[in-house]
């Protein structure tokens, strides 16, 4: 029964195109999840609203999230998909929790300390309390595991101690949560310009492999990517070819993967070829995706009636929590 299924939930902000970041890191995850667990996946839009998108561009990029959620396979059928924002219940919880989230803790979180350097004009409340909110999307569904990539794992450990901080305060209510992945280690997938610094959706176009990108771009960018001057045995993999050769094992078949590995290992890489194979394998697993993406962004009747549906199922598990955190705090006066 649906009802008895261990509770996953996972959000993306729509602040760009998707990218292999997203998909290795959290989309993958999701598809496979959805066969095994009861999901609450969605758009976080609010999240998105801490750098003040203009309200066209807000609305073409949580559909364009949605589209390429349900491209890359996730199936509305098994899986609920919507809106933070069309979750009223959440902004409610994520006010009782700031209760229990304190200032300092919060400015001490890594990702924060990076908005105030990137951004100290728009250091806004919002970002401060970023971690509070995400926590509540996760608990107000009561999830246990979260598919989520490596940057995701801090925002993670503050769930669980929100969590336990309430449950310790007013009683047993939230499970605690975990970030979650098939492999062992959370997946960070670095961008191709070989700085160290992971693909985002914004920063750094050229470096980053979008869901949406042509086959040429796909070639393009995989051409440029950085890689060495060429492998001497012994050496240890430089940084940039291990994070190629992590790619290739997303999209190449296992013997294509073991060729280039050995040919490193021996010596006799040859890097322009390497990045052509990876380049069609990418372009042969990404070209669906996009072709899907477009499709369903055609439809946008279809996709406004997933995330409406979704909404309504979300809420319905959303309220029966919130509902309990209201008891338990003294909230209920009649
Ligand atoms: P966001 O929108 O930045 O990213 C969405 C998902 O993609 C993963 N990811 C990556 N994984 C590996 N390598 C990368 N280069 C890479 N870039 C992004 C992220 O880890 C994430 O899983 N705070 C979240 C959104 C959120 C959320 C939540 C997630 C809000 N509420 C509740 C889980 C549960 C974020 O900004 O993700």
């Amino acid at each position: 029964m649906a009802t008895e299924k261990e509770i996953v939930v996972s959000g993306i902000r729509p602040t760009g195109y998707l990218h292999l970041g997203n998909y290795f890191g959290a989309i993958r995850n999701y598809i496979r999840m959805q066969e095994e667990f009861n999901c609450y996946f969605f758009v976080a839009d609010w999240h998105s609203l801490t750098t003040h998108p203009n309200p066209k561009d807000l609305q073409a990029n949580v559909m364009r999230v949605l589209a390429e959620n349900i491209a890359s396979g996730l199936d509305p059928e098994k899986v609920t998909l919507y809106a933070q924002s069309h979750v009223p219940e959440i902004a409610e919880l994520y006010l009782l929790m700031n209760m229990l989230a304190y200032k300092g803790e919060l400015e001490r979180v890594p990702t924060f300390k990076d908005k105030v350097r990137l951004q100290p004009e728009n250091v806004n409340a919002g970002l401060l309390t970023y971690p509070v909110l995400m926590s509540v999307d996760i608990l107000i569904q009561r999830a246990v595991k979260v598919p989520v990539g490596k940057d995701q794992g801090q925002h993670l450990e503050m769930a669980r101690n929100f969590a336990q901080r309430f449950n310790e305060r007013y009683g047993n209510l939230f499970p605690e949560p975990e970030a979650f992945n098939y492999g062992d280690n959370l997946v960070r997938i670095l961008s191709l310009d070989g700085k160290g610094g992971k693909m985002s959706k914004s920063e750094n176009e050229m470096a980053t492999i979008y869901l949406s990108d042509s086959d040429e771009q796909i070639r393009q960018k995989l051409r440029k990517a950085k890689t060495d001057s060429g492998g001497v045995p012994g050496e240890p993999m430089p940084e940039s070819v291990a994070n190629l050769i992590e790619i290739m094992k997303l999209v190449s078949t296992p013997d294509t993967v073991q060729f280039y590995v050995d040919a490193f290992n021996a010596g006799s890489i040859r890097y322009g070829d390497m990045k052509t194979q990876l380049g069609e394998d990418m372009v042969k697993f990404i070209s669906p995706i996009r072709e899907k993406a477009a499709a369903l962004q055609a439809d946008p009747t279809y996709l406004r009636k997933i995330m409406k549906e979704g909404a309504e199922k979300a809420r319905v598990n959303a309220a029966q929590t919130l509902q309990q955190a209201r008891n338990l705090i003294g909230l209920n006066y009649y």
